[in-house]
């Protein structure tokens, strides 16, 4: 079965995620695809409630600590009790626009894990990395670093997310995306079963062939799963 997740990043307020799933109609989809949204914390009640059966919800990101003086934060716990049954862990933008680092990354798998929410930890490399040679490097010390959070969990995925393609309409070729994928599994060892996702530039029209990739279970979009239409095309395309 393919995952289809949509990360709506800092936009879809609570009207708007509900506006949303009304015109979000995946009943022709069945069995065959796992379908994802992340909408902004504010948001979660509302879009958990909005949601078609069947639809997952997830947060974005979360605080390692439970509850505490951490102005603007959002623990697991709370994430979970508002609705979320995810949470996107060391996204790209957490990394390189909010410095979040690697050990960050663990303790908010931990704390994900810890309030039973399934972690799908991002990794990929910049177009610096890529062009030194250094893909396989970077994506071993971002695996190695939740390698040992992740042994614990019940269930968890990866999202292959290169940087130099998110939100920039460049993507990945199938090639590029199977090569990732396949230094990513071997760098899970035995954790490796678990569904490693591509994302970057996932369109309706380029889904399809990046899916039947070897060794791609699955997308992480962000602009196209704003809109209800070019979202459901991707699931179809599933
Ligand atoms: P785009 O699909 O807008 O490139 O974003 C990808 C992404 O960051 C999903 O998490």
């Amino acid at each position: 079965m393919k995952v289809v997740a949509g990360n709506w990043k800092m936009h879809m307020g609570p009207d708007e995620a509900s506006a949303f799933f009304s015109r979000f109609t995946p009943d022709a989809l069945g069995d065959s695809v796992r379908v994802v949204v992340f909408p902004p914390a504010v948001s979660l009640r509302t879009a958990r409630a909005a949601a078609p059966k069947g639809v997952e919800i997830g947060v974005q990101n979360i605080h390692p600590e439970p509850s505490g003086a951490f102005t603007g934060e959002t623990s697991a716990e709370m994430a979970r009790s508002a609705g979320a049954s995810l949470v996107l862990v060391g996204h790209s933008e957490r990394r390189h626009v909010f410095g979040e680092t690697d050990e960050e990354t663990a303790g908010k798998v931990r704390a994900g894990l810890r309030a039973g929410l399934i972690p799908v930890v991002c990794v990929g490399e910049t177009l610096d990395q890529r062009r030194a040679g250094k893909l396989e490097t970077v994506l071993r010390r971002q695996v190695e670093a939740v390698r040992a959070p992740l042994g614990d969990a019940p269930s968890f995925m990866i999202a292959y997310e290169p940087v130099w393609a998110i939100g920039t309409g460049e993507t990945a070729t199938p090639e590029d995306a199977a090569e990732a994928h396949a230094l990513v599994r071997e760098a899970l060892g035995d954790l490796g079963g678990a569904p490693i996702l591509y994302g970057g530039s996932v369109k309706p029209g380029n889904a399809g062939e990046l899916m039947a990739s070897p060794g791609v279970d699955g997308v992480l979009v962000g602009g196209a799963s704003l809109d209800p239409e070019s979202f459901l095309r991707i699931a179809e395309a599933a």
